[in-house]
């Protein structure tokens, strides 16, 4: 009891942050003064980011570029589930009102989610969100079962965010965009964490036909 007031006496909120914040901001206006007035007015990003909520994975900061160019959203291991109104909301806004041209689905190597997912630890709560690896996994048990350790981490992982990518592709936003004729593609990265490199895994999928043309040589191979 007395150990807990004592930590509860102790604890601070964290105002450095917000000096950091003004720090940055200022730093920014030094740079372009009118920076945030004209990006207050409206934002136009391009892209549509789904990727790992782990901390090591920011997306604007990896690839580098600035506030109103990227529509982000993180959940545990990059997941997009067919019934998840958050994800699917934000998928929306991105193609229906923003337009974006490009959906990021961005993975990363060494993701906790995934090495959960793999093992048979209990984790609580979280072990029904990653039912989806786990599912994930089990459609592709041929090919994992000749893998083990590390490399069978690294291909649950690229397969992760193939699969996630399958799933944007399929969901009733995109079908419309494609079926209404905008350009837009989906796309399939990974992140090293150990050397901070993005590689494409070549599941760019721009069109319905093509989501079909793709995913049957994926599957058959
Ligand atoms: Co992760």
């Amino acid at each position: 009891m007395i150990q807990a007031i004592c930590r509860f006496l102790t604890l601070k909120t964290p105002k450095h942050l917000i000096e950091s914040n003004l720090a940055w901001a200022e730093k920014i206006k030094q740079k372009n003064p009118d920076f945030f007035a004209t990006l207050s007015k409206q934002q136009a990003p391009e892209y549509l980011w789904i990727g790992c909520s782990d901390s090591r994975v920011p997306a604007n900061q990896i690839i580098d570029i600035m506030p109103g160019e990227i529509f982000v959203h993180r959940n545990i291991a990059n997941v997009v589930v067919h019934t998840d109104l958050n994800c699917l909301s934000v998928i929306q806004y991105a193609v229906e009102v923003l337009k974006v041209k490009h959906i990021i689905v961005c993975g990363h190597y060494g993701c906790g989610g995934i090495k959960a997912a793999i093992g048979d630890g209990e984790h609580g709560l979280i072990d029904n969100w990653l039912r989806h690896i786990k599912d994930v996994v089990r459609n592709h048990a041929d090919e994992l079962s000749a893998l083990a350790d590390d490399d069978l981490h690294n291909r649950v992982c690229e397969l992760n965010v193939i699969e996630q990518v399958i799933n944007v592709c399929n969901t009733t936003v995109v079908q419309r965009a494609w079926r209404e004729g905008a350009e837009l593609s989906v796309n399939a990265w990974i992140y090293s964490l150990e050397n901070g490199i993005i590689n494409d895994l070549d599941m760019s999928i721009t069109s319905k036909q093509e989501l079909k043309e793709k995913t049957q040589h994926f599957f058959n191979a």
